[in-house]
């Protein structure tokens, strides 16, 4: 049996719930990562009423001293959270209280736990954004110490899952960069947003206590308070904004993933996969499997999922704060640790795997990869692209009729056939590595190119 649980409204009911209903509704073992966030926040709400002289200041030291013991004994273990409780908030004040009694007691006075989950739910993500925002970083990182080794490693480029155009490897990996660098920037945005304290907006209506909310923002280094305590304690804009920038830095790590994926099954054999980010079969003794990758990319149904469930939640639910709201914290915490532990993972995952230089230039012969590298030649000679493009088009179907797969082995006459712009200085134009340094322009796959892309990158990571 439950022992009673002195909830904070037991002044109203006699009755308590079932321990099975009790423990339905009770938050704990989500909103406990919360606990130093929300004794931060106590200690700037007493702060605030000592100041405002709500509070004697003698009351306010011992509250404070006494919520600064509790944090640090949450930090050793010598205090456990008492899984019991209803939530983390309700389960500090029960220690404060116990331990101090009616100067306990005070630590509520113009506060509600509508305000109070708000404030702490900002409070940490302003902390673990900036860390998750690292993750990314150090991933960029190692995507672009294996692009510095790669940037004249020829590879073909995909369009529809068909060889397109010769690019380098370096080229593919700061492609993923890039996105991923959008992530980081999207993180960042989320937190201005949120960058703002609802301490002070009670329940719903605020207080009829003079409470002093600039104090208590600037207290805990928020940008400001918030503007309405009605929307204060409704809004979860920021959960679902950062589970959105969660799911789509998720779903890049699963394309990146699908490609490595891709790339390490026989028919491609690009990249090797270190056997520590591998593993076998049960069954077929010559099996290495890209697990980590293909786990990567299964975690995204989840990460997706979150944001789905967050999104589902806020739809109906009426101003201001409903109980619904607590079902925030488990889906965005489980994003958030998804994506920090599958960045940890993809980083080290390509941090170590070797990449088949000879296969991945070898797909780049034979497929055609040349065949608009011949039609913009023709440009440069003068020809409308549309005529450039059936001309070189009738060279890649003459080649097939000739059961040839690449231009370069087409004598001159057979291609001055097509088109008389044809001069010798075409064959230049026709190797791979030739394709790639025609591609000099800003943003493009030529070496040097790739080079200031990968700086610029480094330059912000
Ligand atoms: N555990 C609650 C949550 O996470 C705290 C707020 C409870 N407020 C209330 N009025 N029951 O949302």
């Amino acid at each position: 049996m439950r022992k009673k649980i002195a909830v904070l409204w037991a002044g109203r009911l006699e009755q308590q719930p079932s321990d099975e209903a009790f423990a339905f509704q009770s938050s704990i073992s989500v909103d406990q990562r919360l606990a130093l966030d929300d004794i931060r926040g106590s200690r700037a709400h007493v702060a605030m009423l000592a100041k405002q002289g709500i509070l004697d200041p003698a009351d306010v030291a011992t509250l404070d001293s006494e919520l600064s013991r509790i944090a640090g004994e949450l930090e050793s273990g010598a205090l456990i959270i008492d899984e019991d409780a209803e939530d983390i908030h309700s389960f500090i004040e029960g220690i404060l209280t116990s331990r101090l009694g009616d100067v306990g007691k005070m630590v509520h006075a113009g506060r509600s736990r509508n305000d109070q989950v708000a404030t702490d739910f900002r409070l940490y993500l302003k902390r673990v954004l900036p860390v998750l925002r690292l993750e990314i970083s150090k991933t960029i990182n190692a995507l672009l110490d294996q692009a510095e080794k790669h940037t004249e490693t020829i590879m073909p480029g995909y369009t529809h899952l068909q060889r397109a155009q010769p690019v380098t490897l370096a080229f593919h990996l700061v492609a993923w960069c890039a996105a991923l660098e959008r992530d980081m920037s999207r993180f960042h945005d989320a937190v201005e947003r949120l960058d703002e304290c609802p301490l002070g907006a009670g329940a719903l209506a605020g207080s009829g206590l003079a409470l002093d909310r600039n104090f208590t923002a600037e207290e805990l280094n928020f940008r400001n308070p918030t503007l309405n305590a009605m929307d204060s304690v409704a809004d979860r804009d920021f959960a679902v904004e950062c589970a959105s920038a969660c799911a789509l830095t998720q779903t890049h790590l699963s394309r990146f993933c699908e490609d490595i994926i891709l790339w390490a099954s026989a028919e491609f054999a690009f990249i090797d996969l270190d056997e520590r980010w591998s593993t076998g079969s049960s069954i077929m003794p010559q099996k290495k499997n890209p697990d980590f990758a293909e786990l990567i990319r299964g975690k995204t149904g989840r990460v997706n999922g979150n944001l789905m469930c967050l999104l589902t939640l806020l739809k109906g639910i009426p101003y201001a704060y409903d109980k619904d709201l607590q079902e925030d914290k488990e889906a965005l915490f489980d994003s958030l640790d998804t994506v920090s532990q599958s960045l940890r993972m993809f980083r080290e995952l390509v941090a170590t795997a070797t990449f088949n230089k000879d296969r991945m230039e070898g797909a780049c012969r034979g497929g055609f990869l040349e065949a608009t590298d011949v039609a913009e030649y023709l440009v440069k000679k003068g020809l409308p692209f549309r005529t450039a493009h059936e001309i070189a088009a009738a060279v890649v179907r003459d080649c097939l009729h000739a059961g040839q797969r690449q231009i370069i082995v087409c004598s001159l006459p057979e291609l001055q056939s097509r088109c008389a712009l044809f001069e010798p200085d075409i064959y230049e134009a026709l190797t791979p590595a030739a394709c790639v340094s025609a591609r000099k322009l800003l943003g493009g796959t030529a070496p040097d190119e790739v080079k200031r892309q990968i700086a610029v990158l480094r330059g912000k990571n």
